[in-house]
């Protein structure tokens, strides 16, 4: 983006510093996370109106610890140092740090003393500690402004060279005044204006869209997830007809989905959509399989071999699209995290198909700003809210073998169990809530007959990003009259469970 104003946030890596980059966002200004070894050449090239370190795990004392190029400090860029970030600033510019013989981990707090960064806070609040080494002297021209019972420097700064370091985490909630103190740094030191808005983006992007493009042909792979169809939105507002967007039916979709996207999409906006029925040659691969993650490599390759059939046929397009987000470019330059299951998306597109370059008109914006600006393009809440839904679809919901039957009567019990949960208002609350068709049949009576079915499970978790979850409160007369239903309405299940593990240990999807 070439917003006028970027704050950079250095990242060292702490376990906030997304939420960091968020917080700045939210706040009204364009932020991006960047490395701690961002060089100073880089930097000046961005040309960012601030600049945040952020915390981390490691020690200014180690002889591995992550060091930026201080000249950096130098530059006349309002700093803020957030906890290794602070002791950092102080440590390079001839402040003292020590290292603590305990943890200071939670609660404390902070008195301050006046500075532009504690501007509208009260002299004592409550501040989020989670740190061993600490500052405990100032660099000179520095001034303590504030401090807690055993952290004798929890804020330090120089309003002339606007930098400021904050042992306490003013990203974290927990802290009373954080949002203010982030907003202070941004708006009384740094003095932005604050130009990032989901309404600026949008007029932005398609500008740069129109510009890129002109009349060439844009292809892009619909899932029906957020990401997709709101890059969809923005693009078909920008490009219109150059467009074409697709989607791989692939059979193991939920209840309606397919025609609902098509009534939006194609008949409500009038996007050129063309669906490719699938169904057969993925079911008929899946045939007999019943071990998850063979399941998914399946799933992943026909995926890709359907679009390469369908690029064979179209010939080759100038551009393909791609709903990638923020966090997934983040999590492919900086994280390894260890895998779980072999998550899919269509990611191996570019192999397959012939184009001549990649857009992906929402890569520097997070999950929420994505909705926002599904909202600001008209989409209606049941797209822009949409629960998450895995790529390999209703595969890793029936466990064990997948059959015509079991996909069936799971994609019943699933829309009822849905449709329960909406109607009670707790669609927006729960982070995901699905029916799974295990693989385990039981007896039942029903009438006076004995009956031999699927037991049906029910996943119902709340969580912030997926990465942990916990199961659920939903009322017992909810889940009693979700159980009546599927119960009298489907046929082939004679007994329903309701899931209450938390991930972990478990997983979200059973598979
Ligand atoms: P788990 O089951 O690993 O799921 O706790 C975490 C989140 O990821 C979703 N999920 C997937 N999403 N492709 C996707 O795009 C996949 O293969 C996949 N598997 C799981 C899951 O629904 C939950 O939101």
């Amino acid at each position: 983006m070439n917003n006028k104003e970027l704050v950079l946030v250095l990242d060292f890596g702490g376990q906030y510093n997304q939420l960091i980059v968020r917080r700045i966002r939210d706040l009204g200004v364009y932020s991006e996370l960047v490395p701690y070894s961002t060089t100073i050449e880089k930097i000046k090239e961005l040309n960012p109106k601030g600049l945040v370190l952020t915390g981390g795990p490691n020690s200014v004392f180690a002889s591995d610890s992550l060091v930026m190029d201080s000249r950096i400090l130098d530059l006349g860029i309002p700093t803020l140092g957030i906890c290794y970030g602070a002791q950092l600033i102080a440590y390079l510019k001839g402040g003292e740090v020590l290292s603590a013989e305990t943890r200071e981990y939670g609660k404390s707090e902070m008195s301050v003393k006046p500075s532009p960064l504690f501007k509208h806070i009260p002299e004592k609040s409550v501040v989020w500690m989670s740190h061993t080494d600490y500052v405990s002297k100032a660099p000179e021209g520095y001034e303590v402004i504030g401090f807690t019972d055993s952290c004798p420097v929890a804020a330090y700064g120089n309003d002339k060279a606007k930098i400021y370091g904050v042992q306490f985490h003013p990203e974290v909630v927990h802290t009373e005044c954080g949002n203010t103190v982030l907003r202070n740094f941004l708006y009384e030191v740094a003095g932005l204006k604050g130009d990032w808005s989901m309404r600026n983006f949008i007029g932005d992007m398609v500008g740069k869209i129109r510009d890129k493009v002109g009349d060439k042909k844009v292809l892009l792979a619909m899932s029906g997830g957020v990401d997709s169809a709101v890059a969809a939105t923005l693009m078909h507002r920008a490009i219109g007809k150059n467009l074409q967007c697709v989607l791989v039916d692939h059979g193991l979709m939920r209840k309606y989905e397919v025609e609902d996207i098509v009534r939006v999409f194609r008949d409500g906006i009038g996007m050129n959509l063309d669906v490719i029925d699938a169904k057969e040659r993925f079911l008929s691969r899946l045939n007999g399989i019943t071990e998850p993650e063979q399941k998914r490599k399946i799933i992943g390759e026909e995926f890709i071999r359907t679009f390469e059939d369908y690029s064979k046929k179209s010939g080759k397009v100038d551009f393909l699209a791609q709903g990638t987000i923020y966090p997934d470019v983040i999590e492919s330059g900086f994280g390894k995290a260890a895998l779980i299951k072999s998550h899919h998306n269509v990611g191996g597109l570019p192999s397959v198909i012939a184009f001549d370059e990649i857009i992906e008109p929402l890569r520097d914006l997070f999950k929420d700003e994505v909705r926002k600006v599904g909202f600001e393009l008209g989409l209606d809440k049941s797209i822009v809210m949409r629960q998450p839904f895995p790529g390999p679809g209703l595969a890793v919901r029936v466990i064990g073998e997948i059959t015509e039957e079991k996909l069936e009567l799971l994609r019943d019990a699933d829309f009822i169990f849905r449709e329960e949960i909406r109607k009670a208002g707790l669609d927006t609350e729960i982070w995901q809530y699905f029916a799974v068709v295990t693989d385990l049949k039981s007896v039942g009576v029903m009438g006076d007959m004995r009956t031999y079915d699927y037991t049906v499970a029910l996943r119902a978790v709340t969580s912030v990003d997926a990465m942990s979850a916990d199961w659920a409160r939903i009322p017992y007369e909810l889940l009693a009259k979700v159980s009546n239903r599927i119960i009298n309405e489907v046929n082939g299940v004679n007994r329903v469970v309701y899931d209450i593990t938390s991930k972990p240990p478990s997983t979200i999807e059973w598979e």
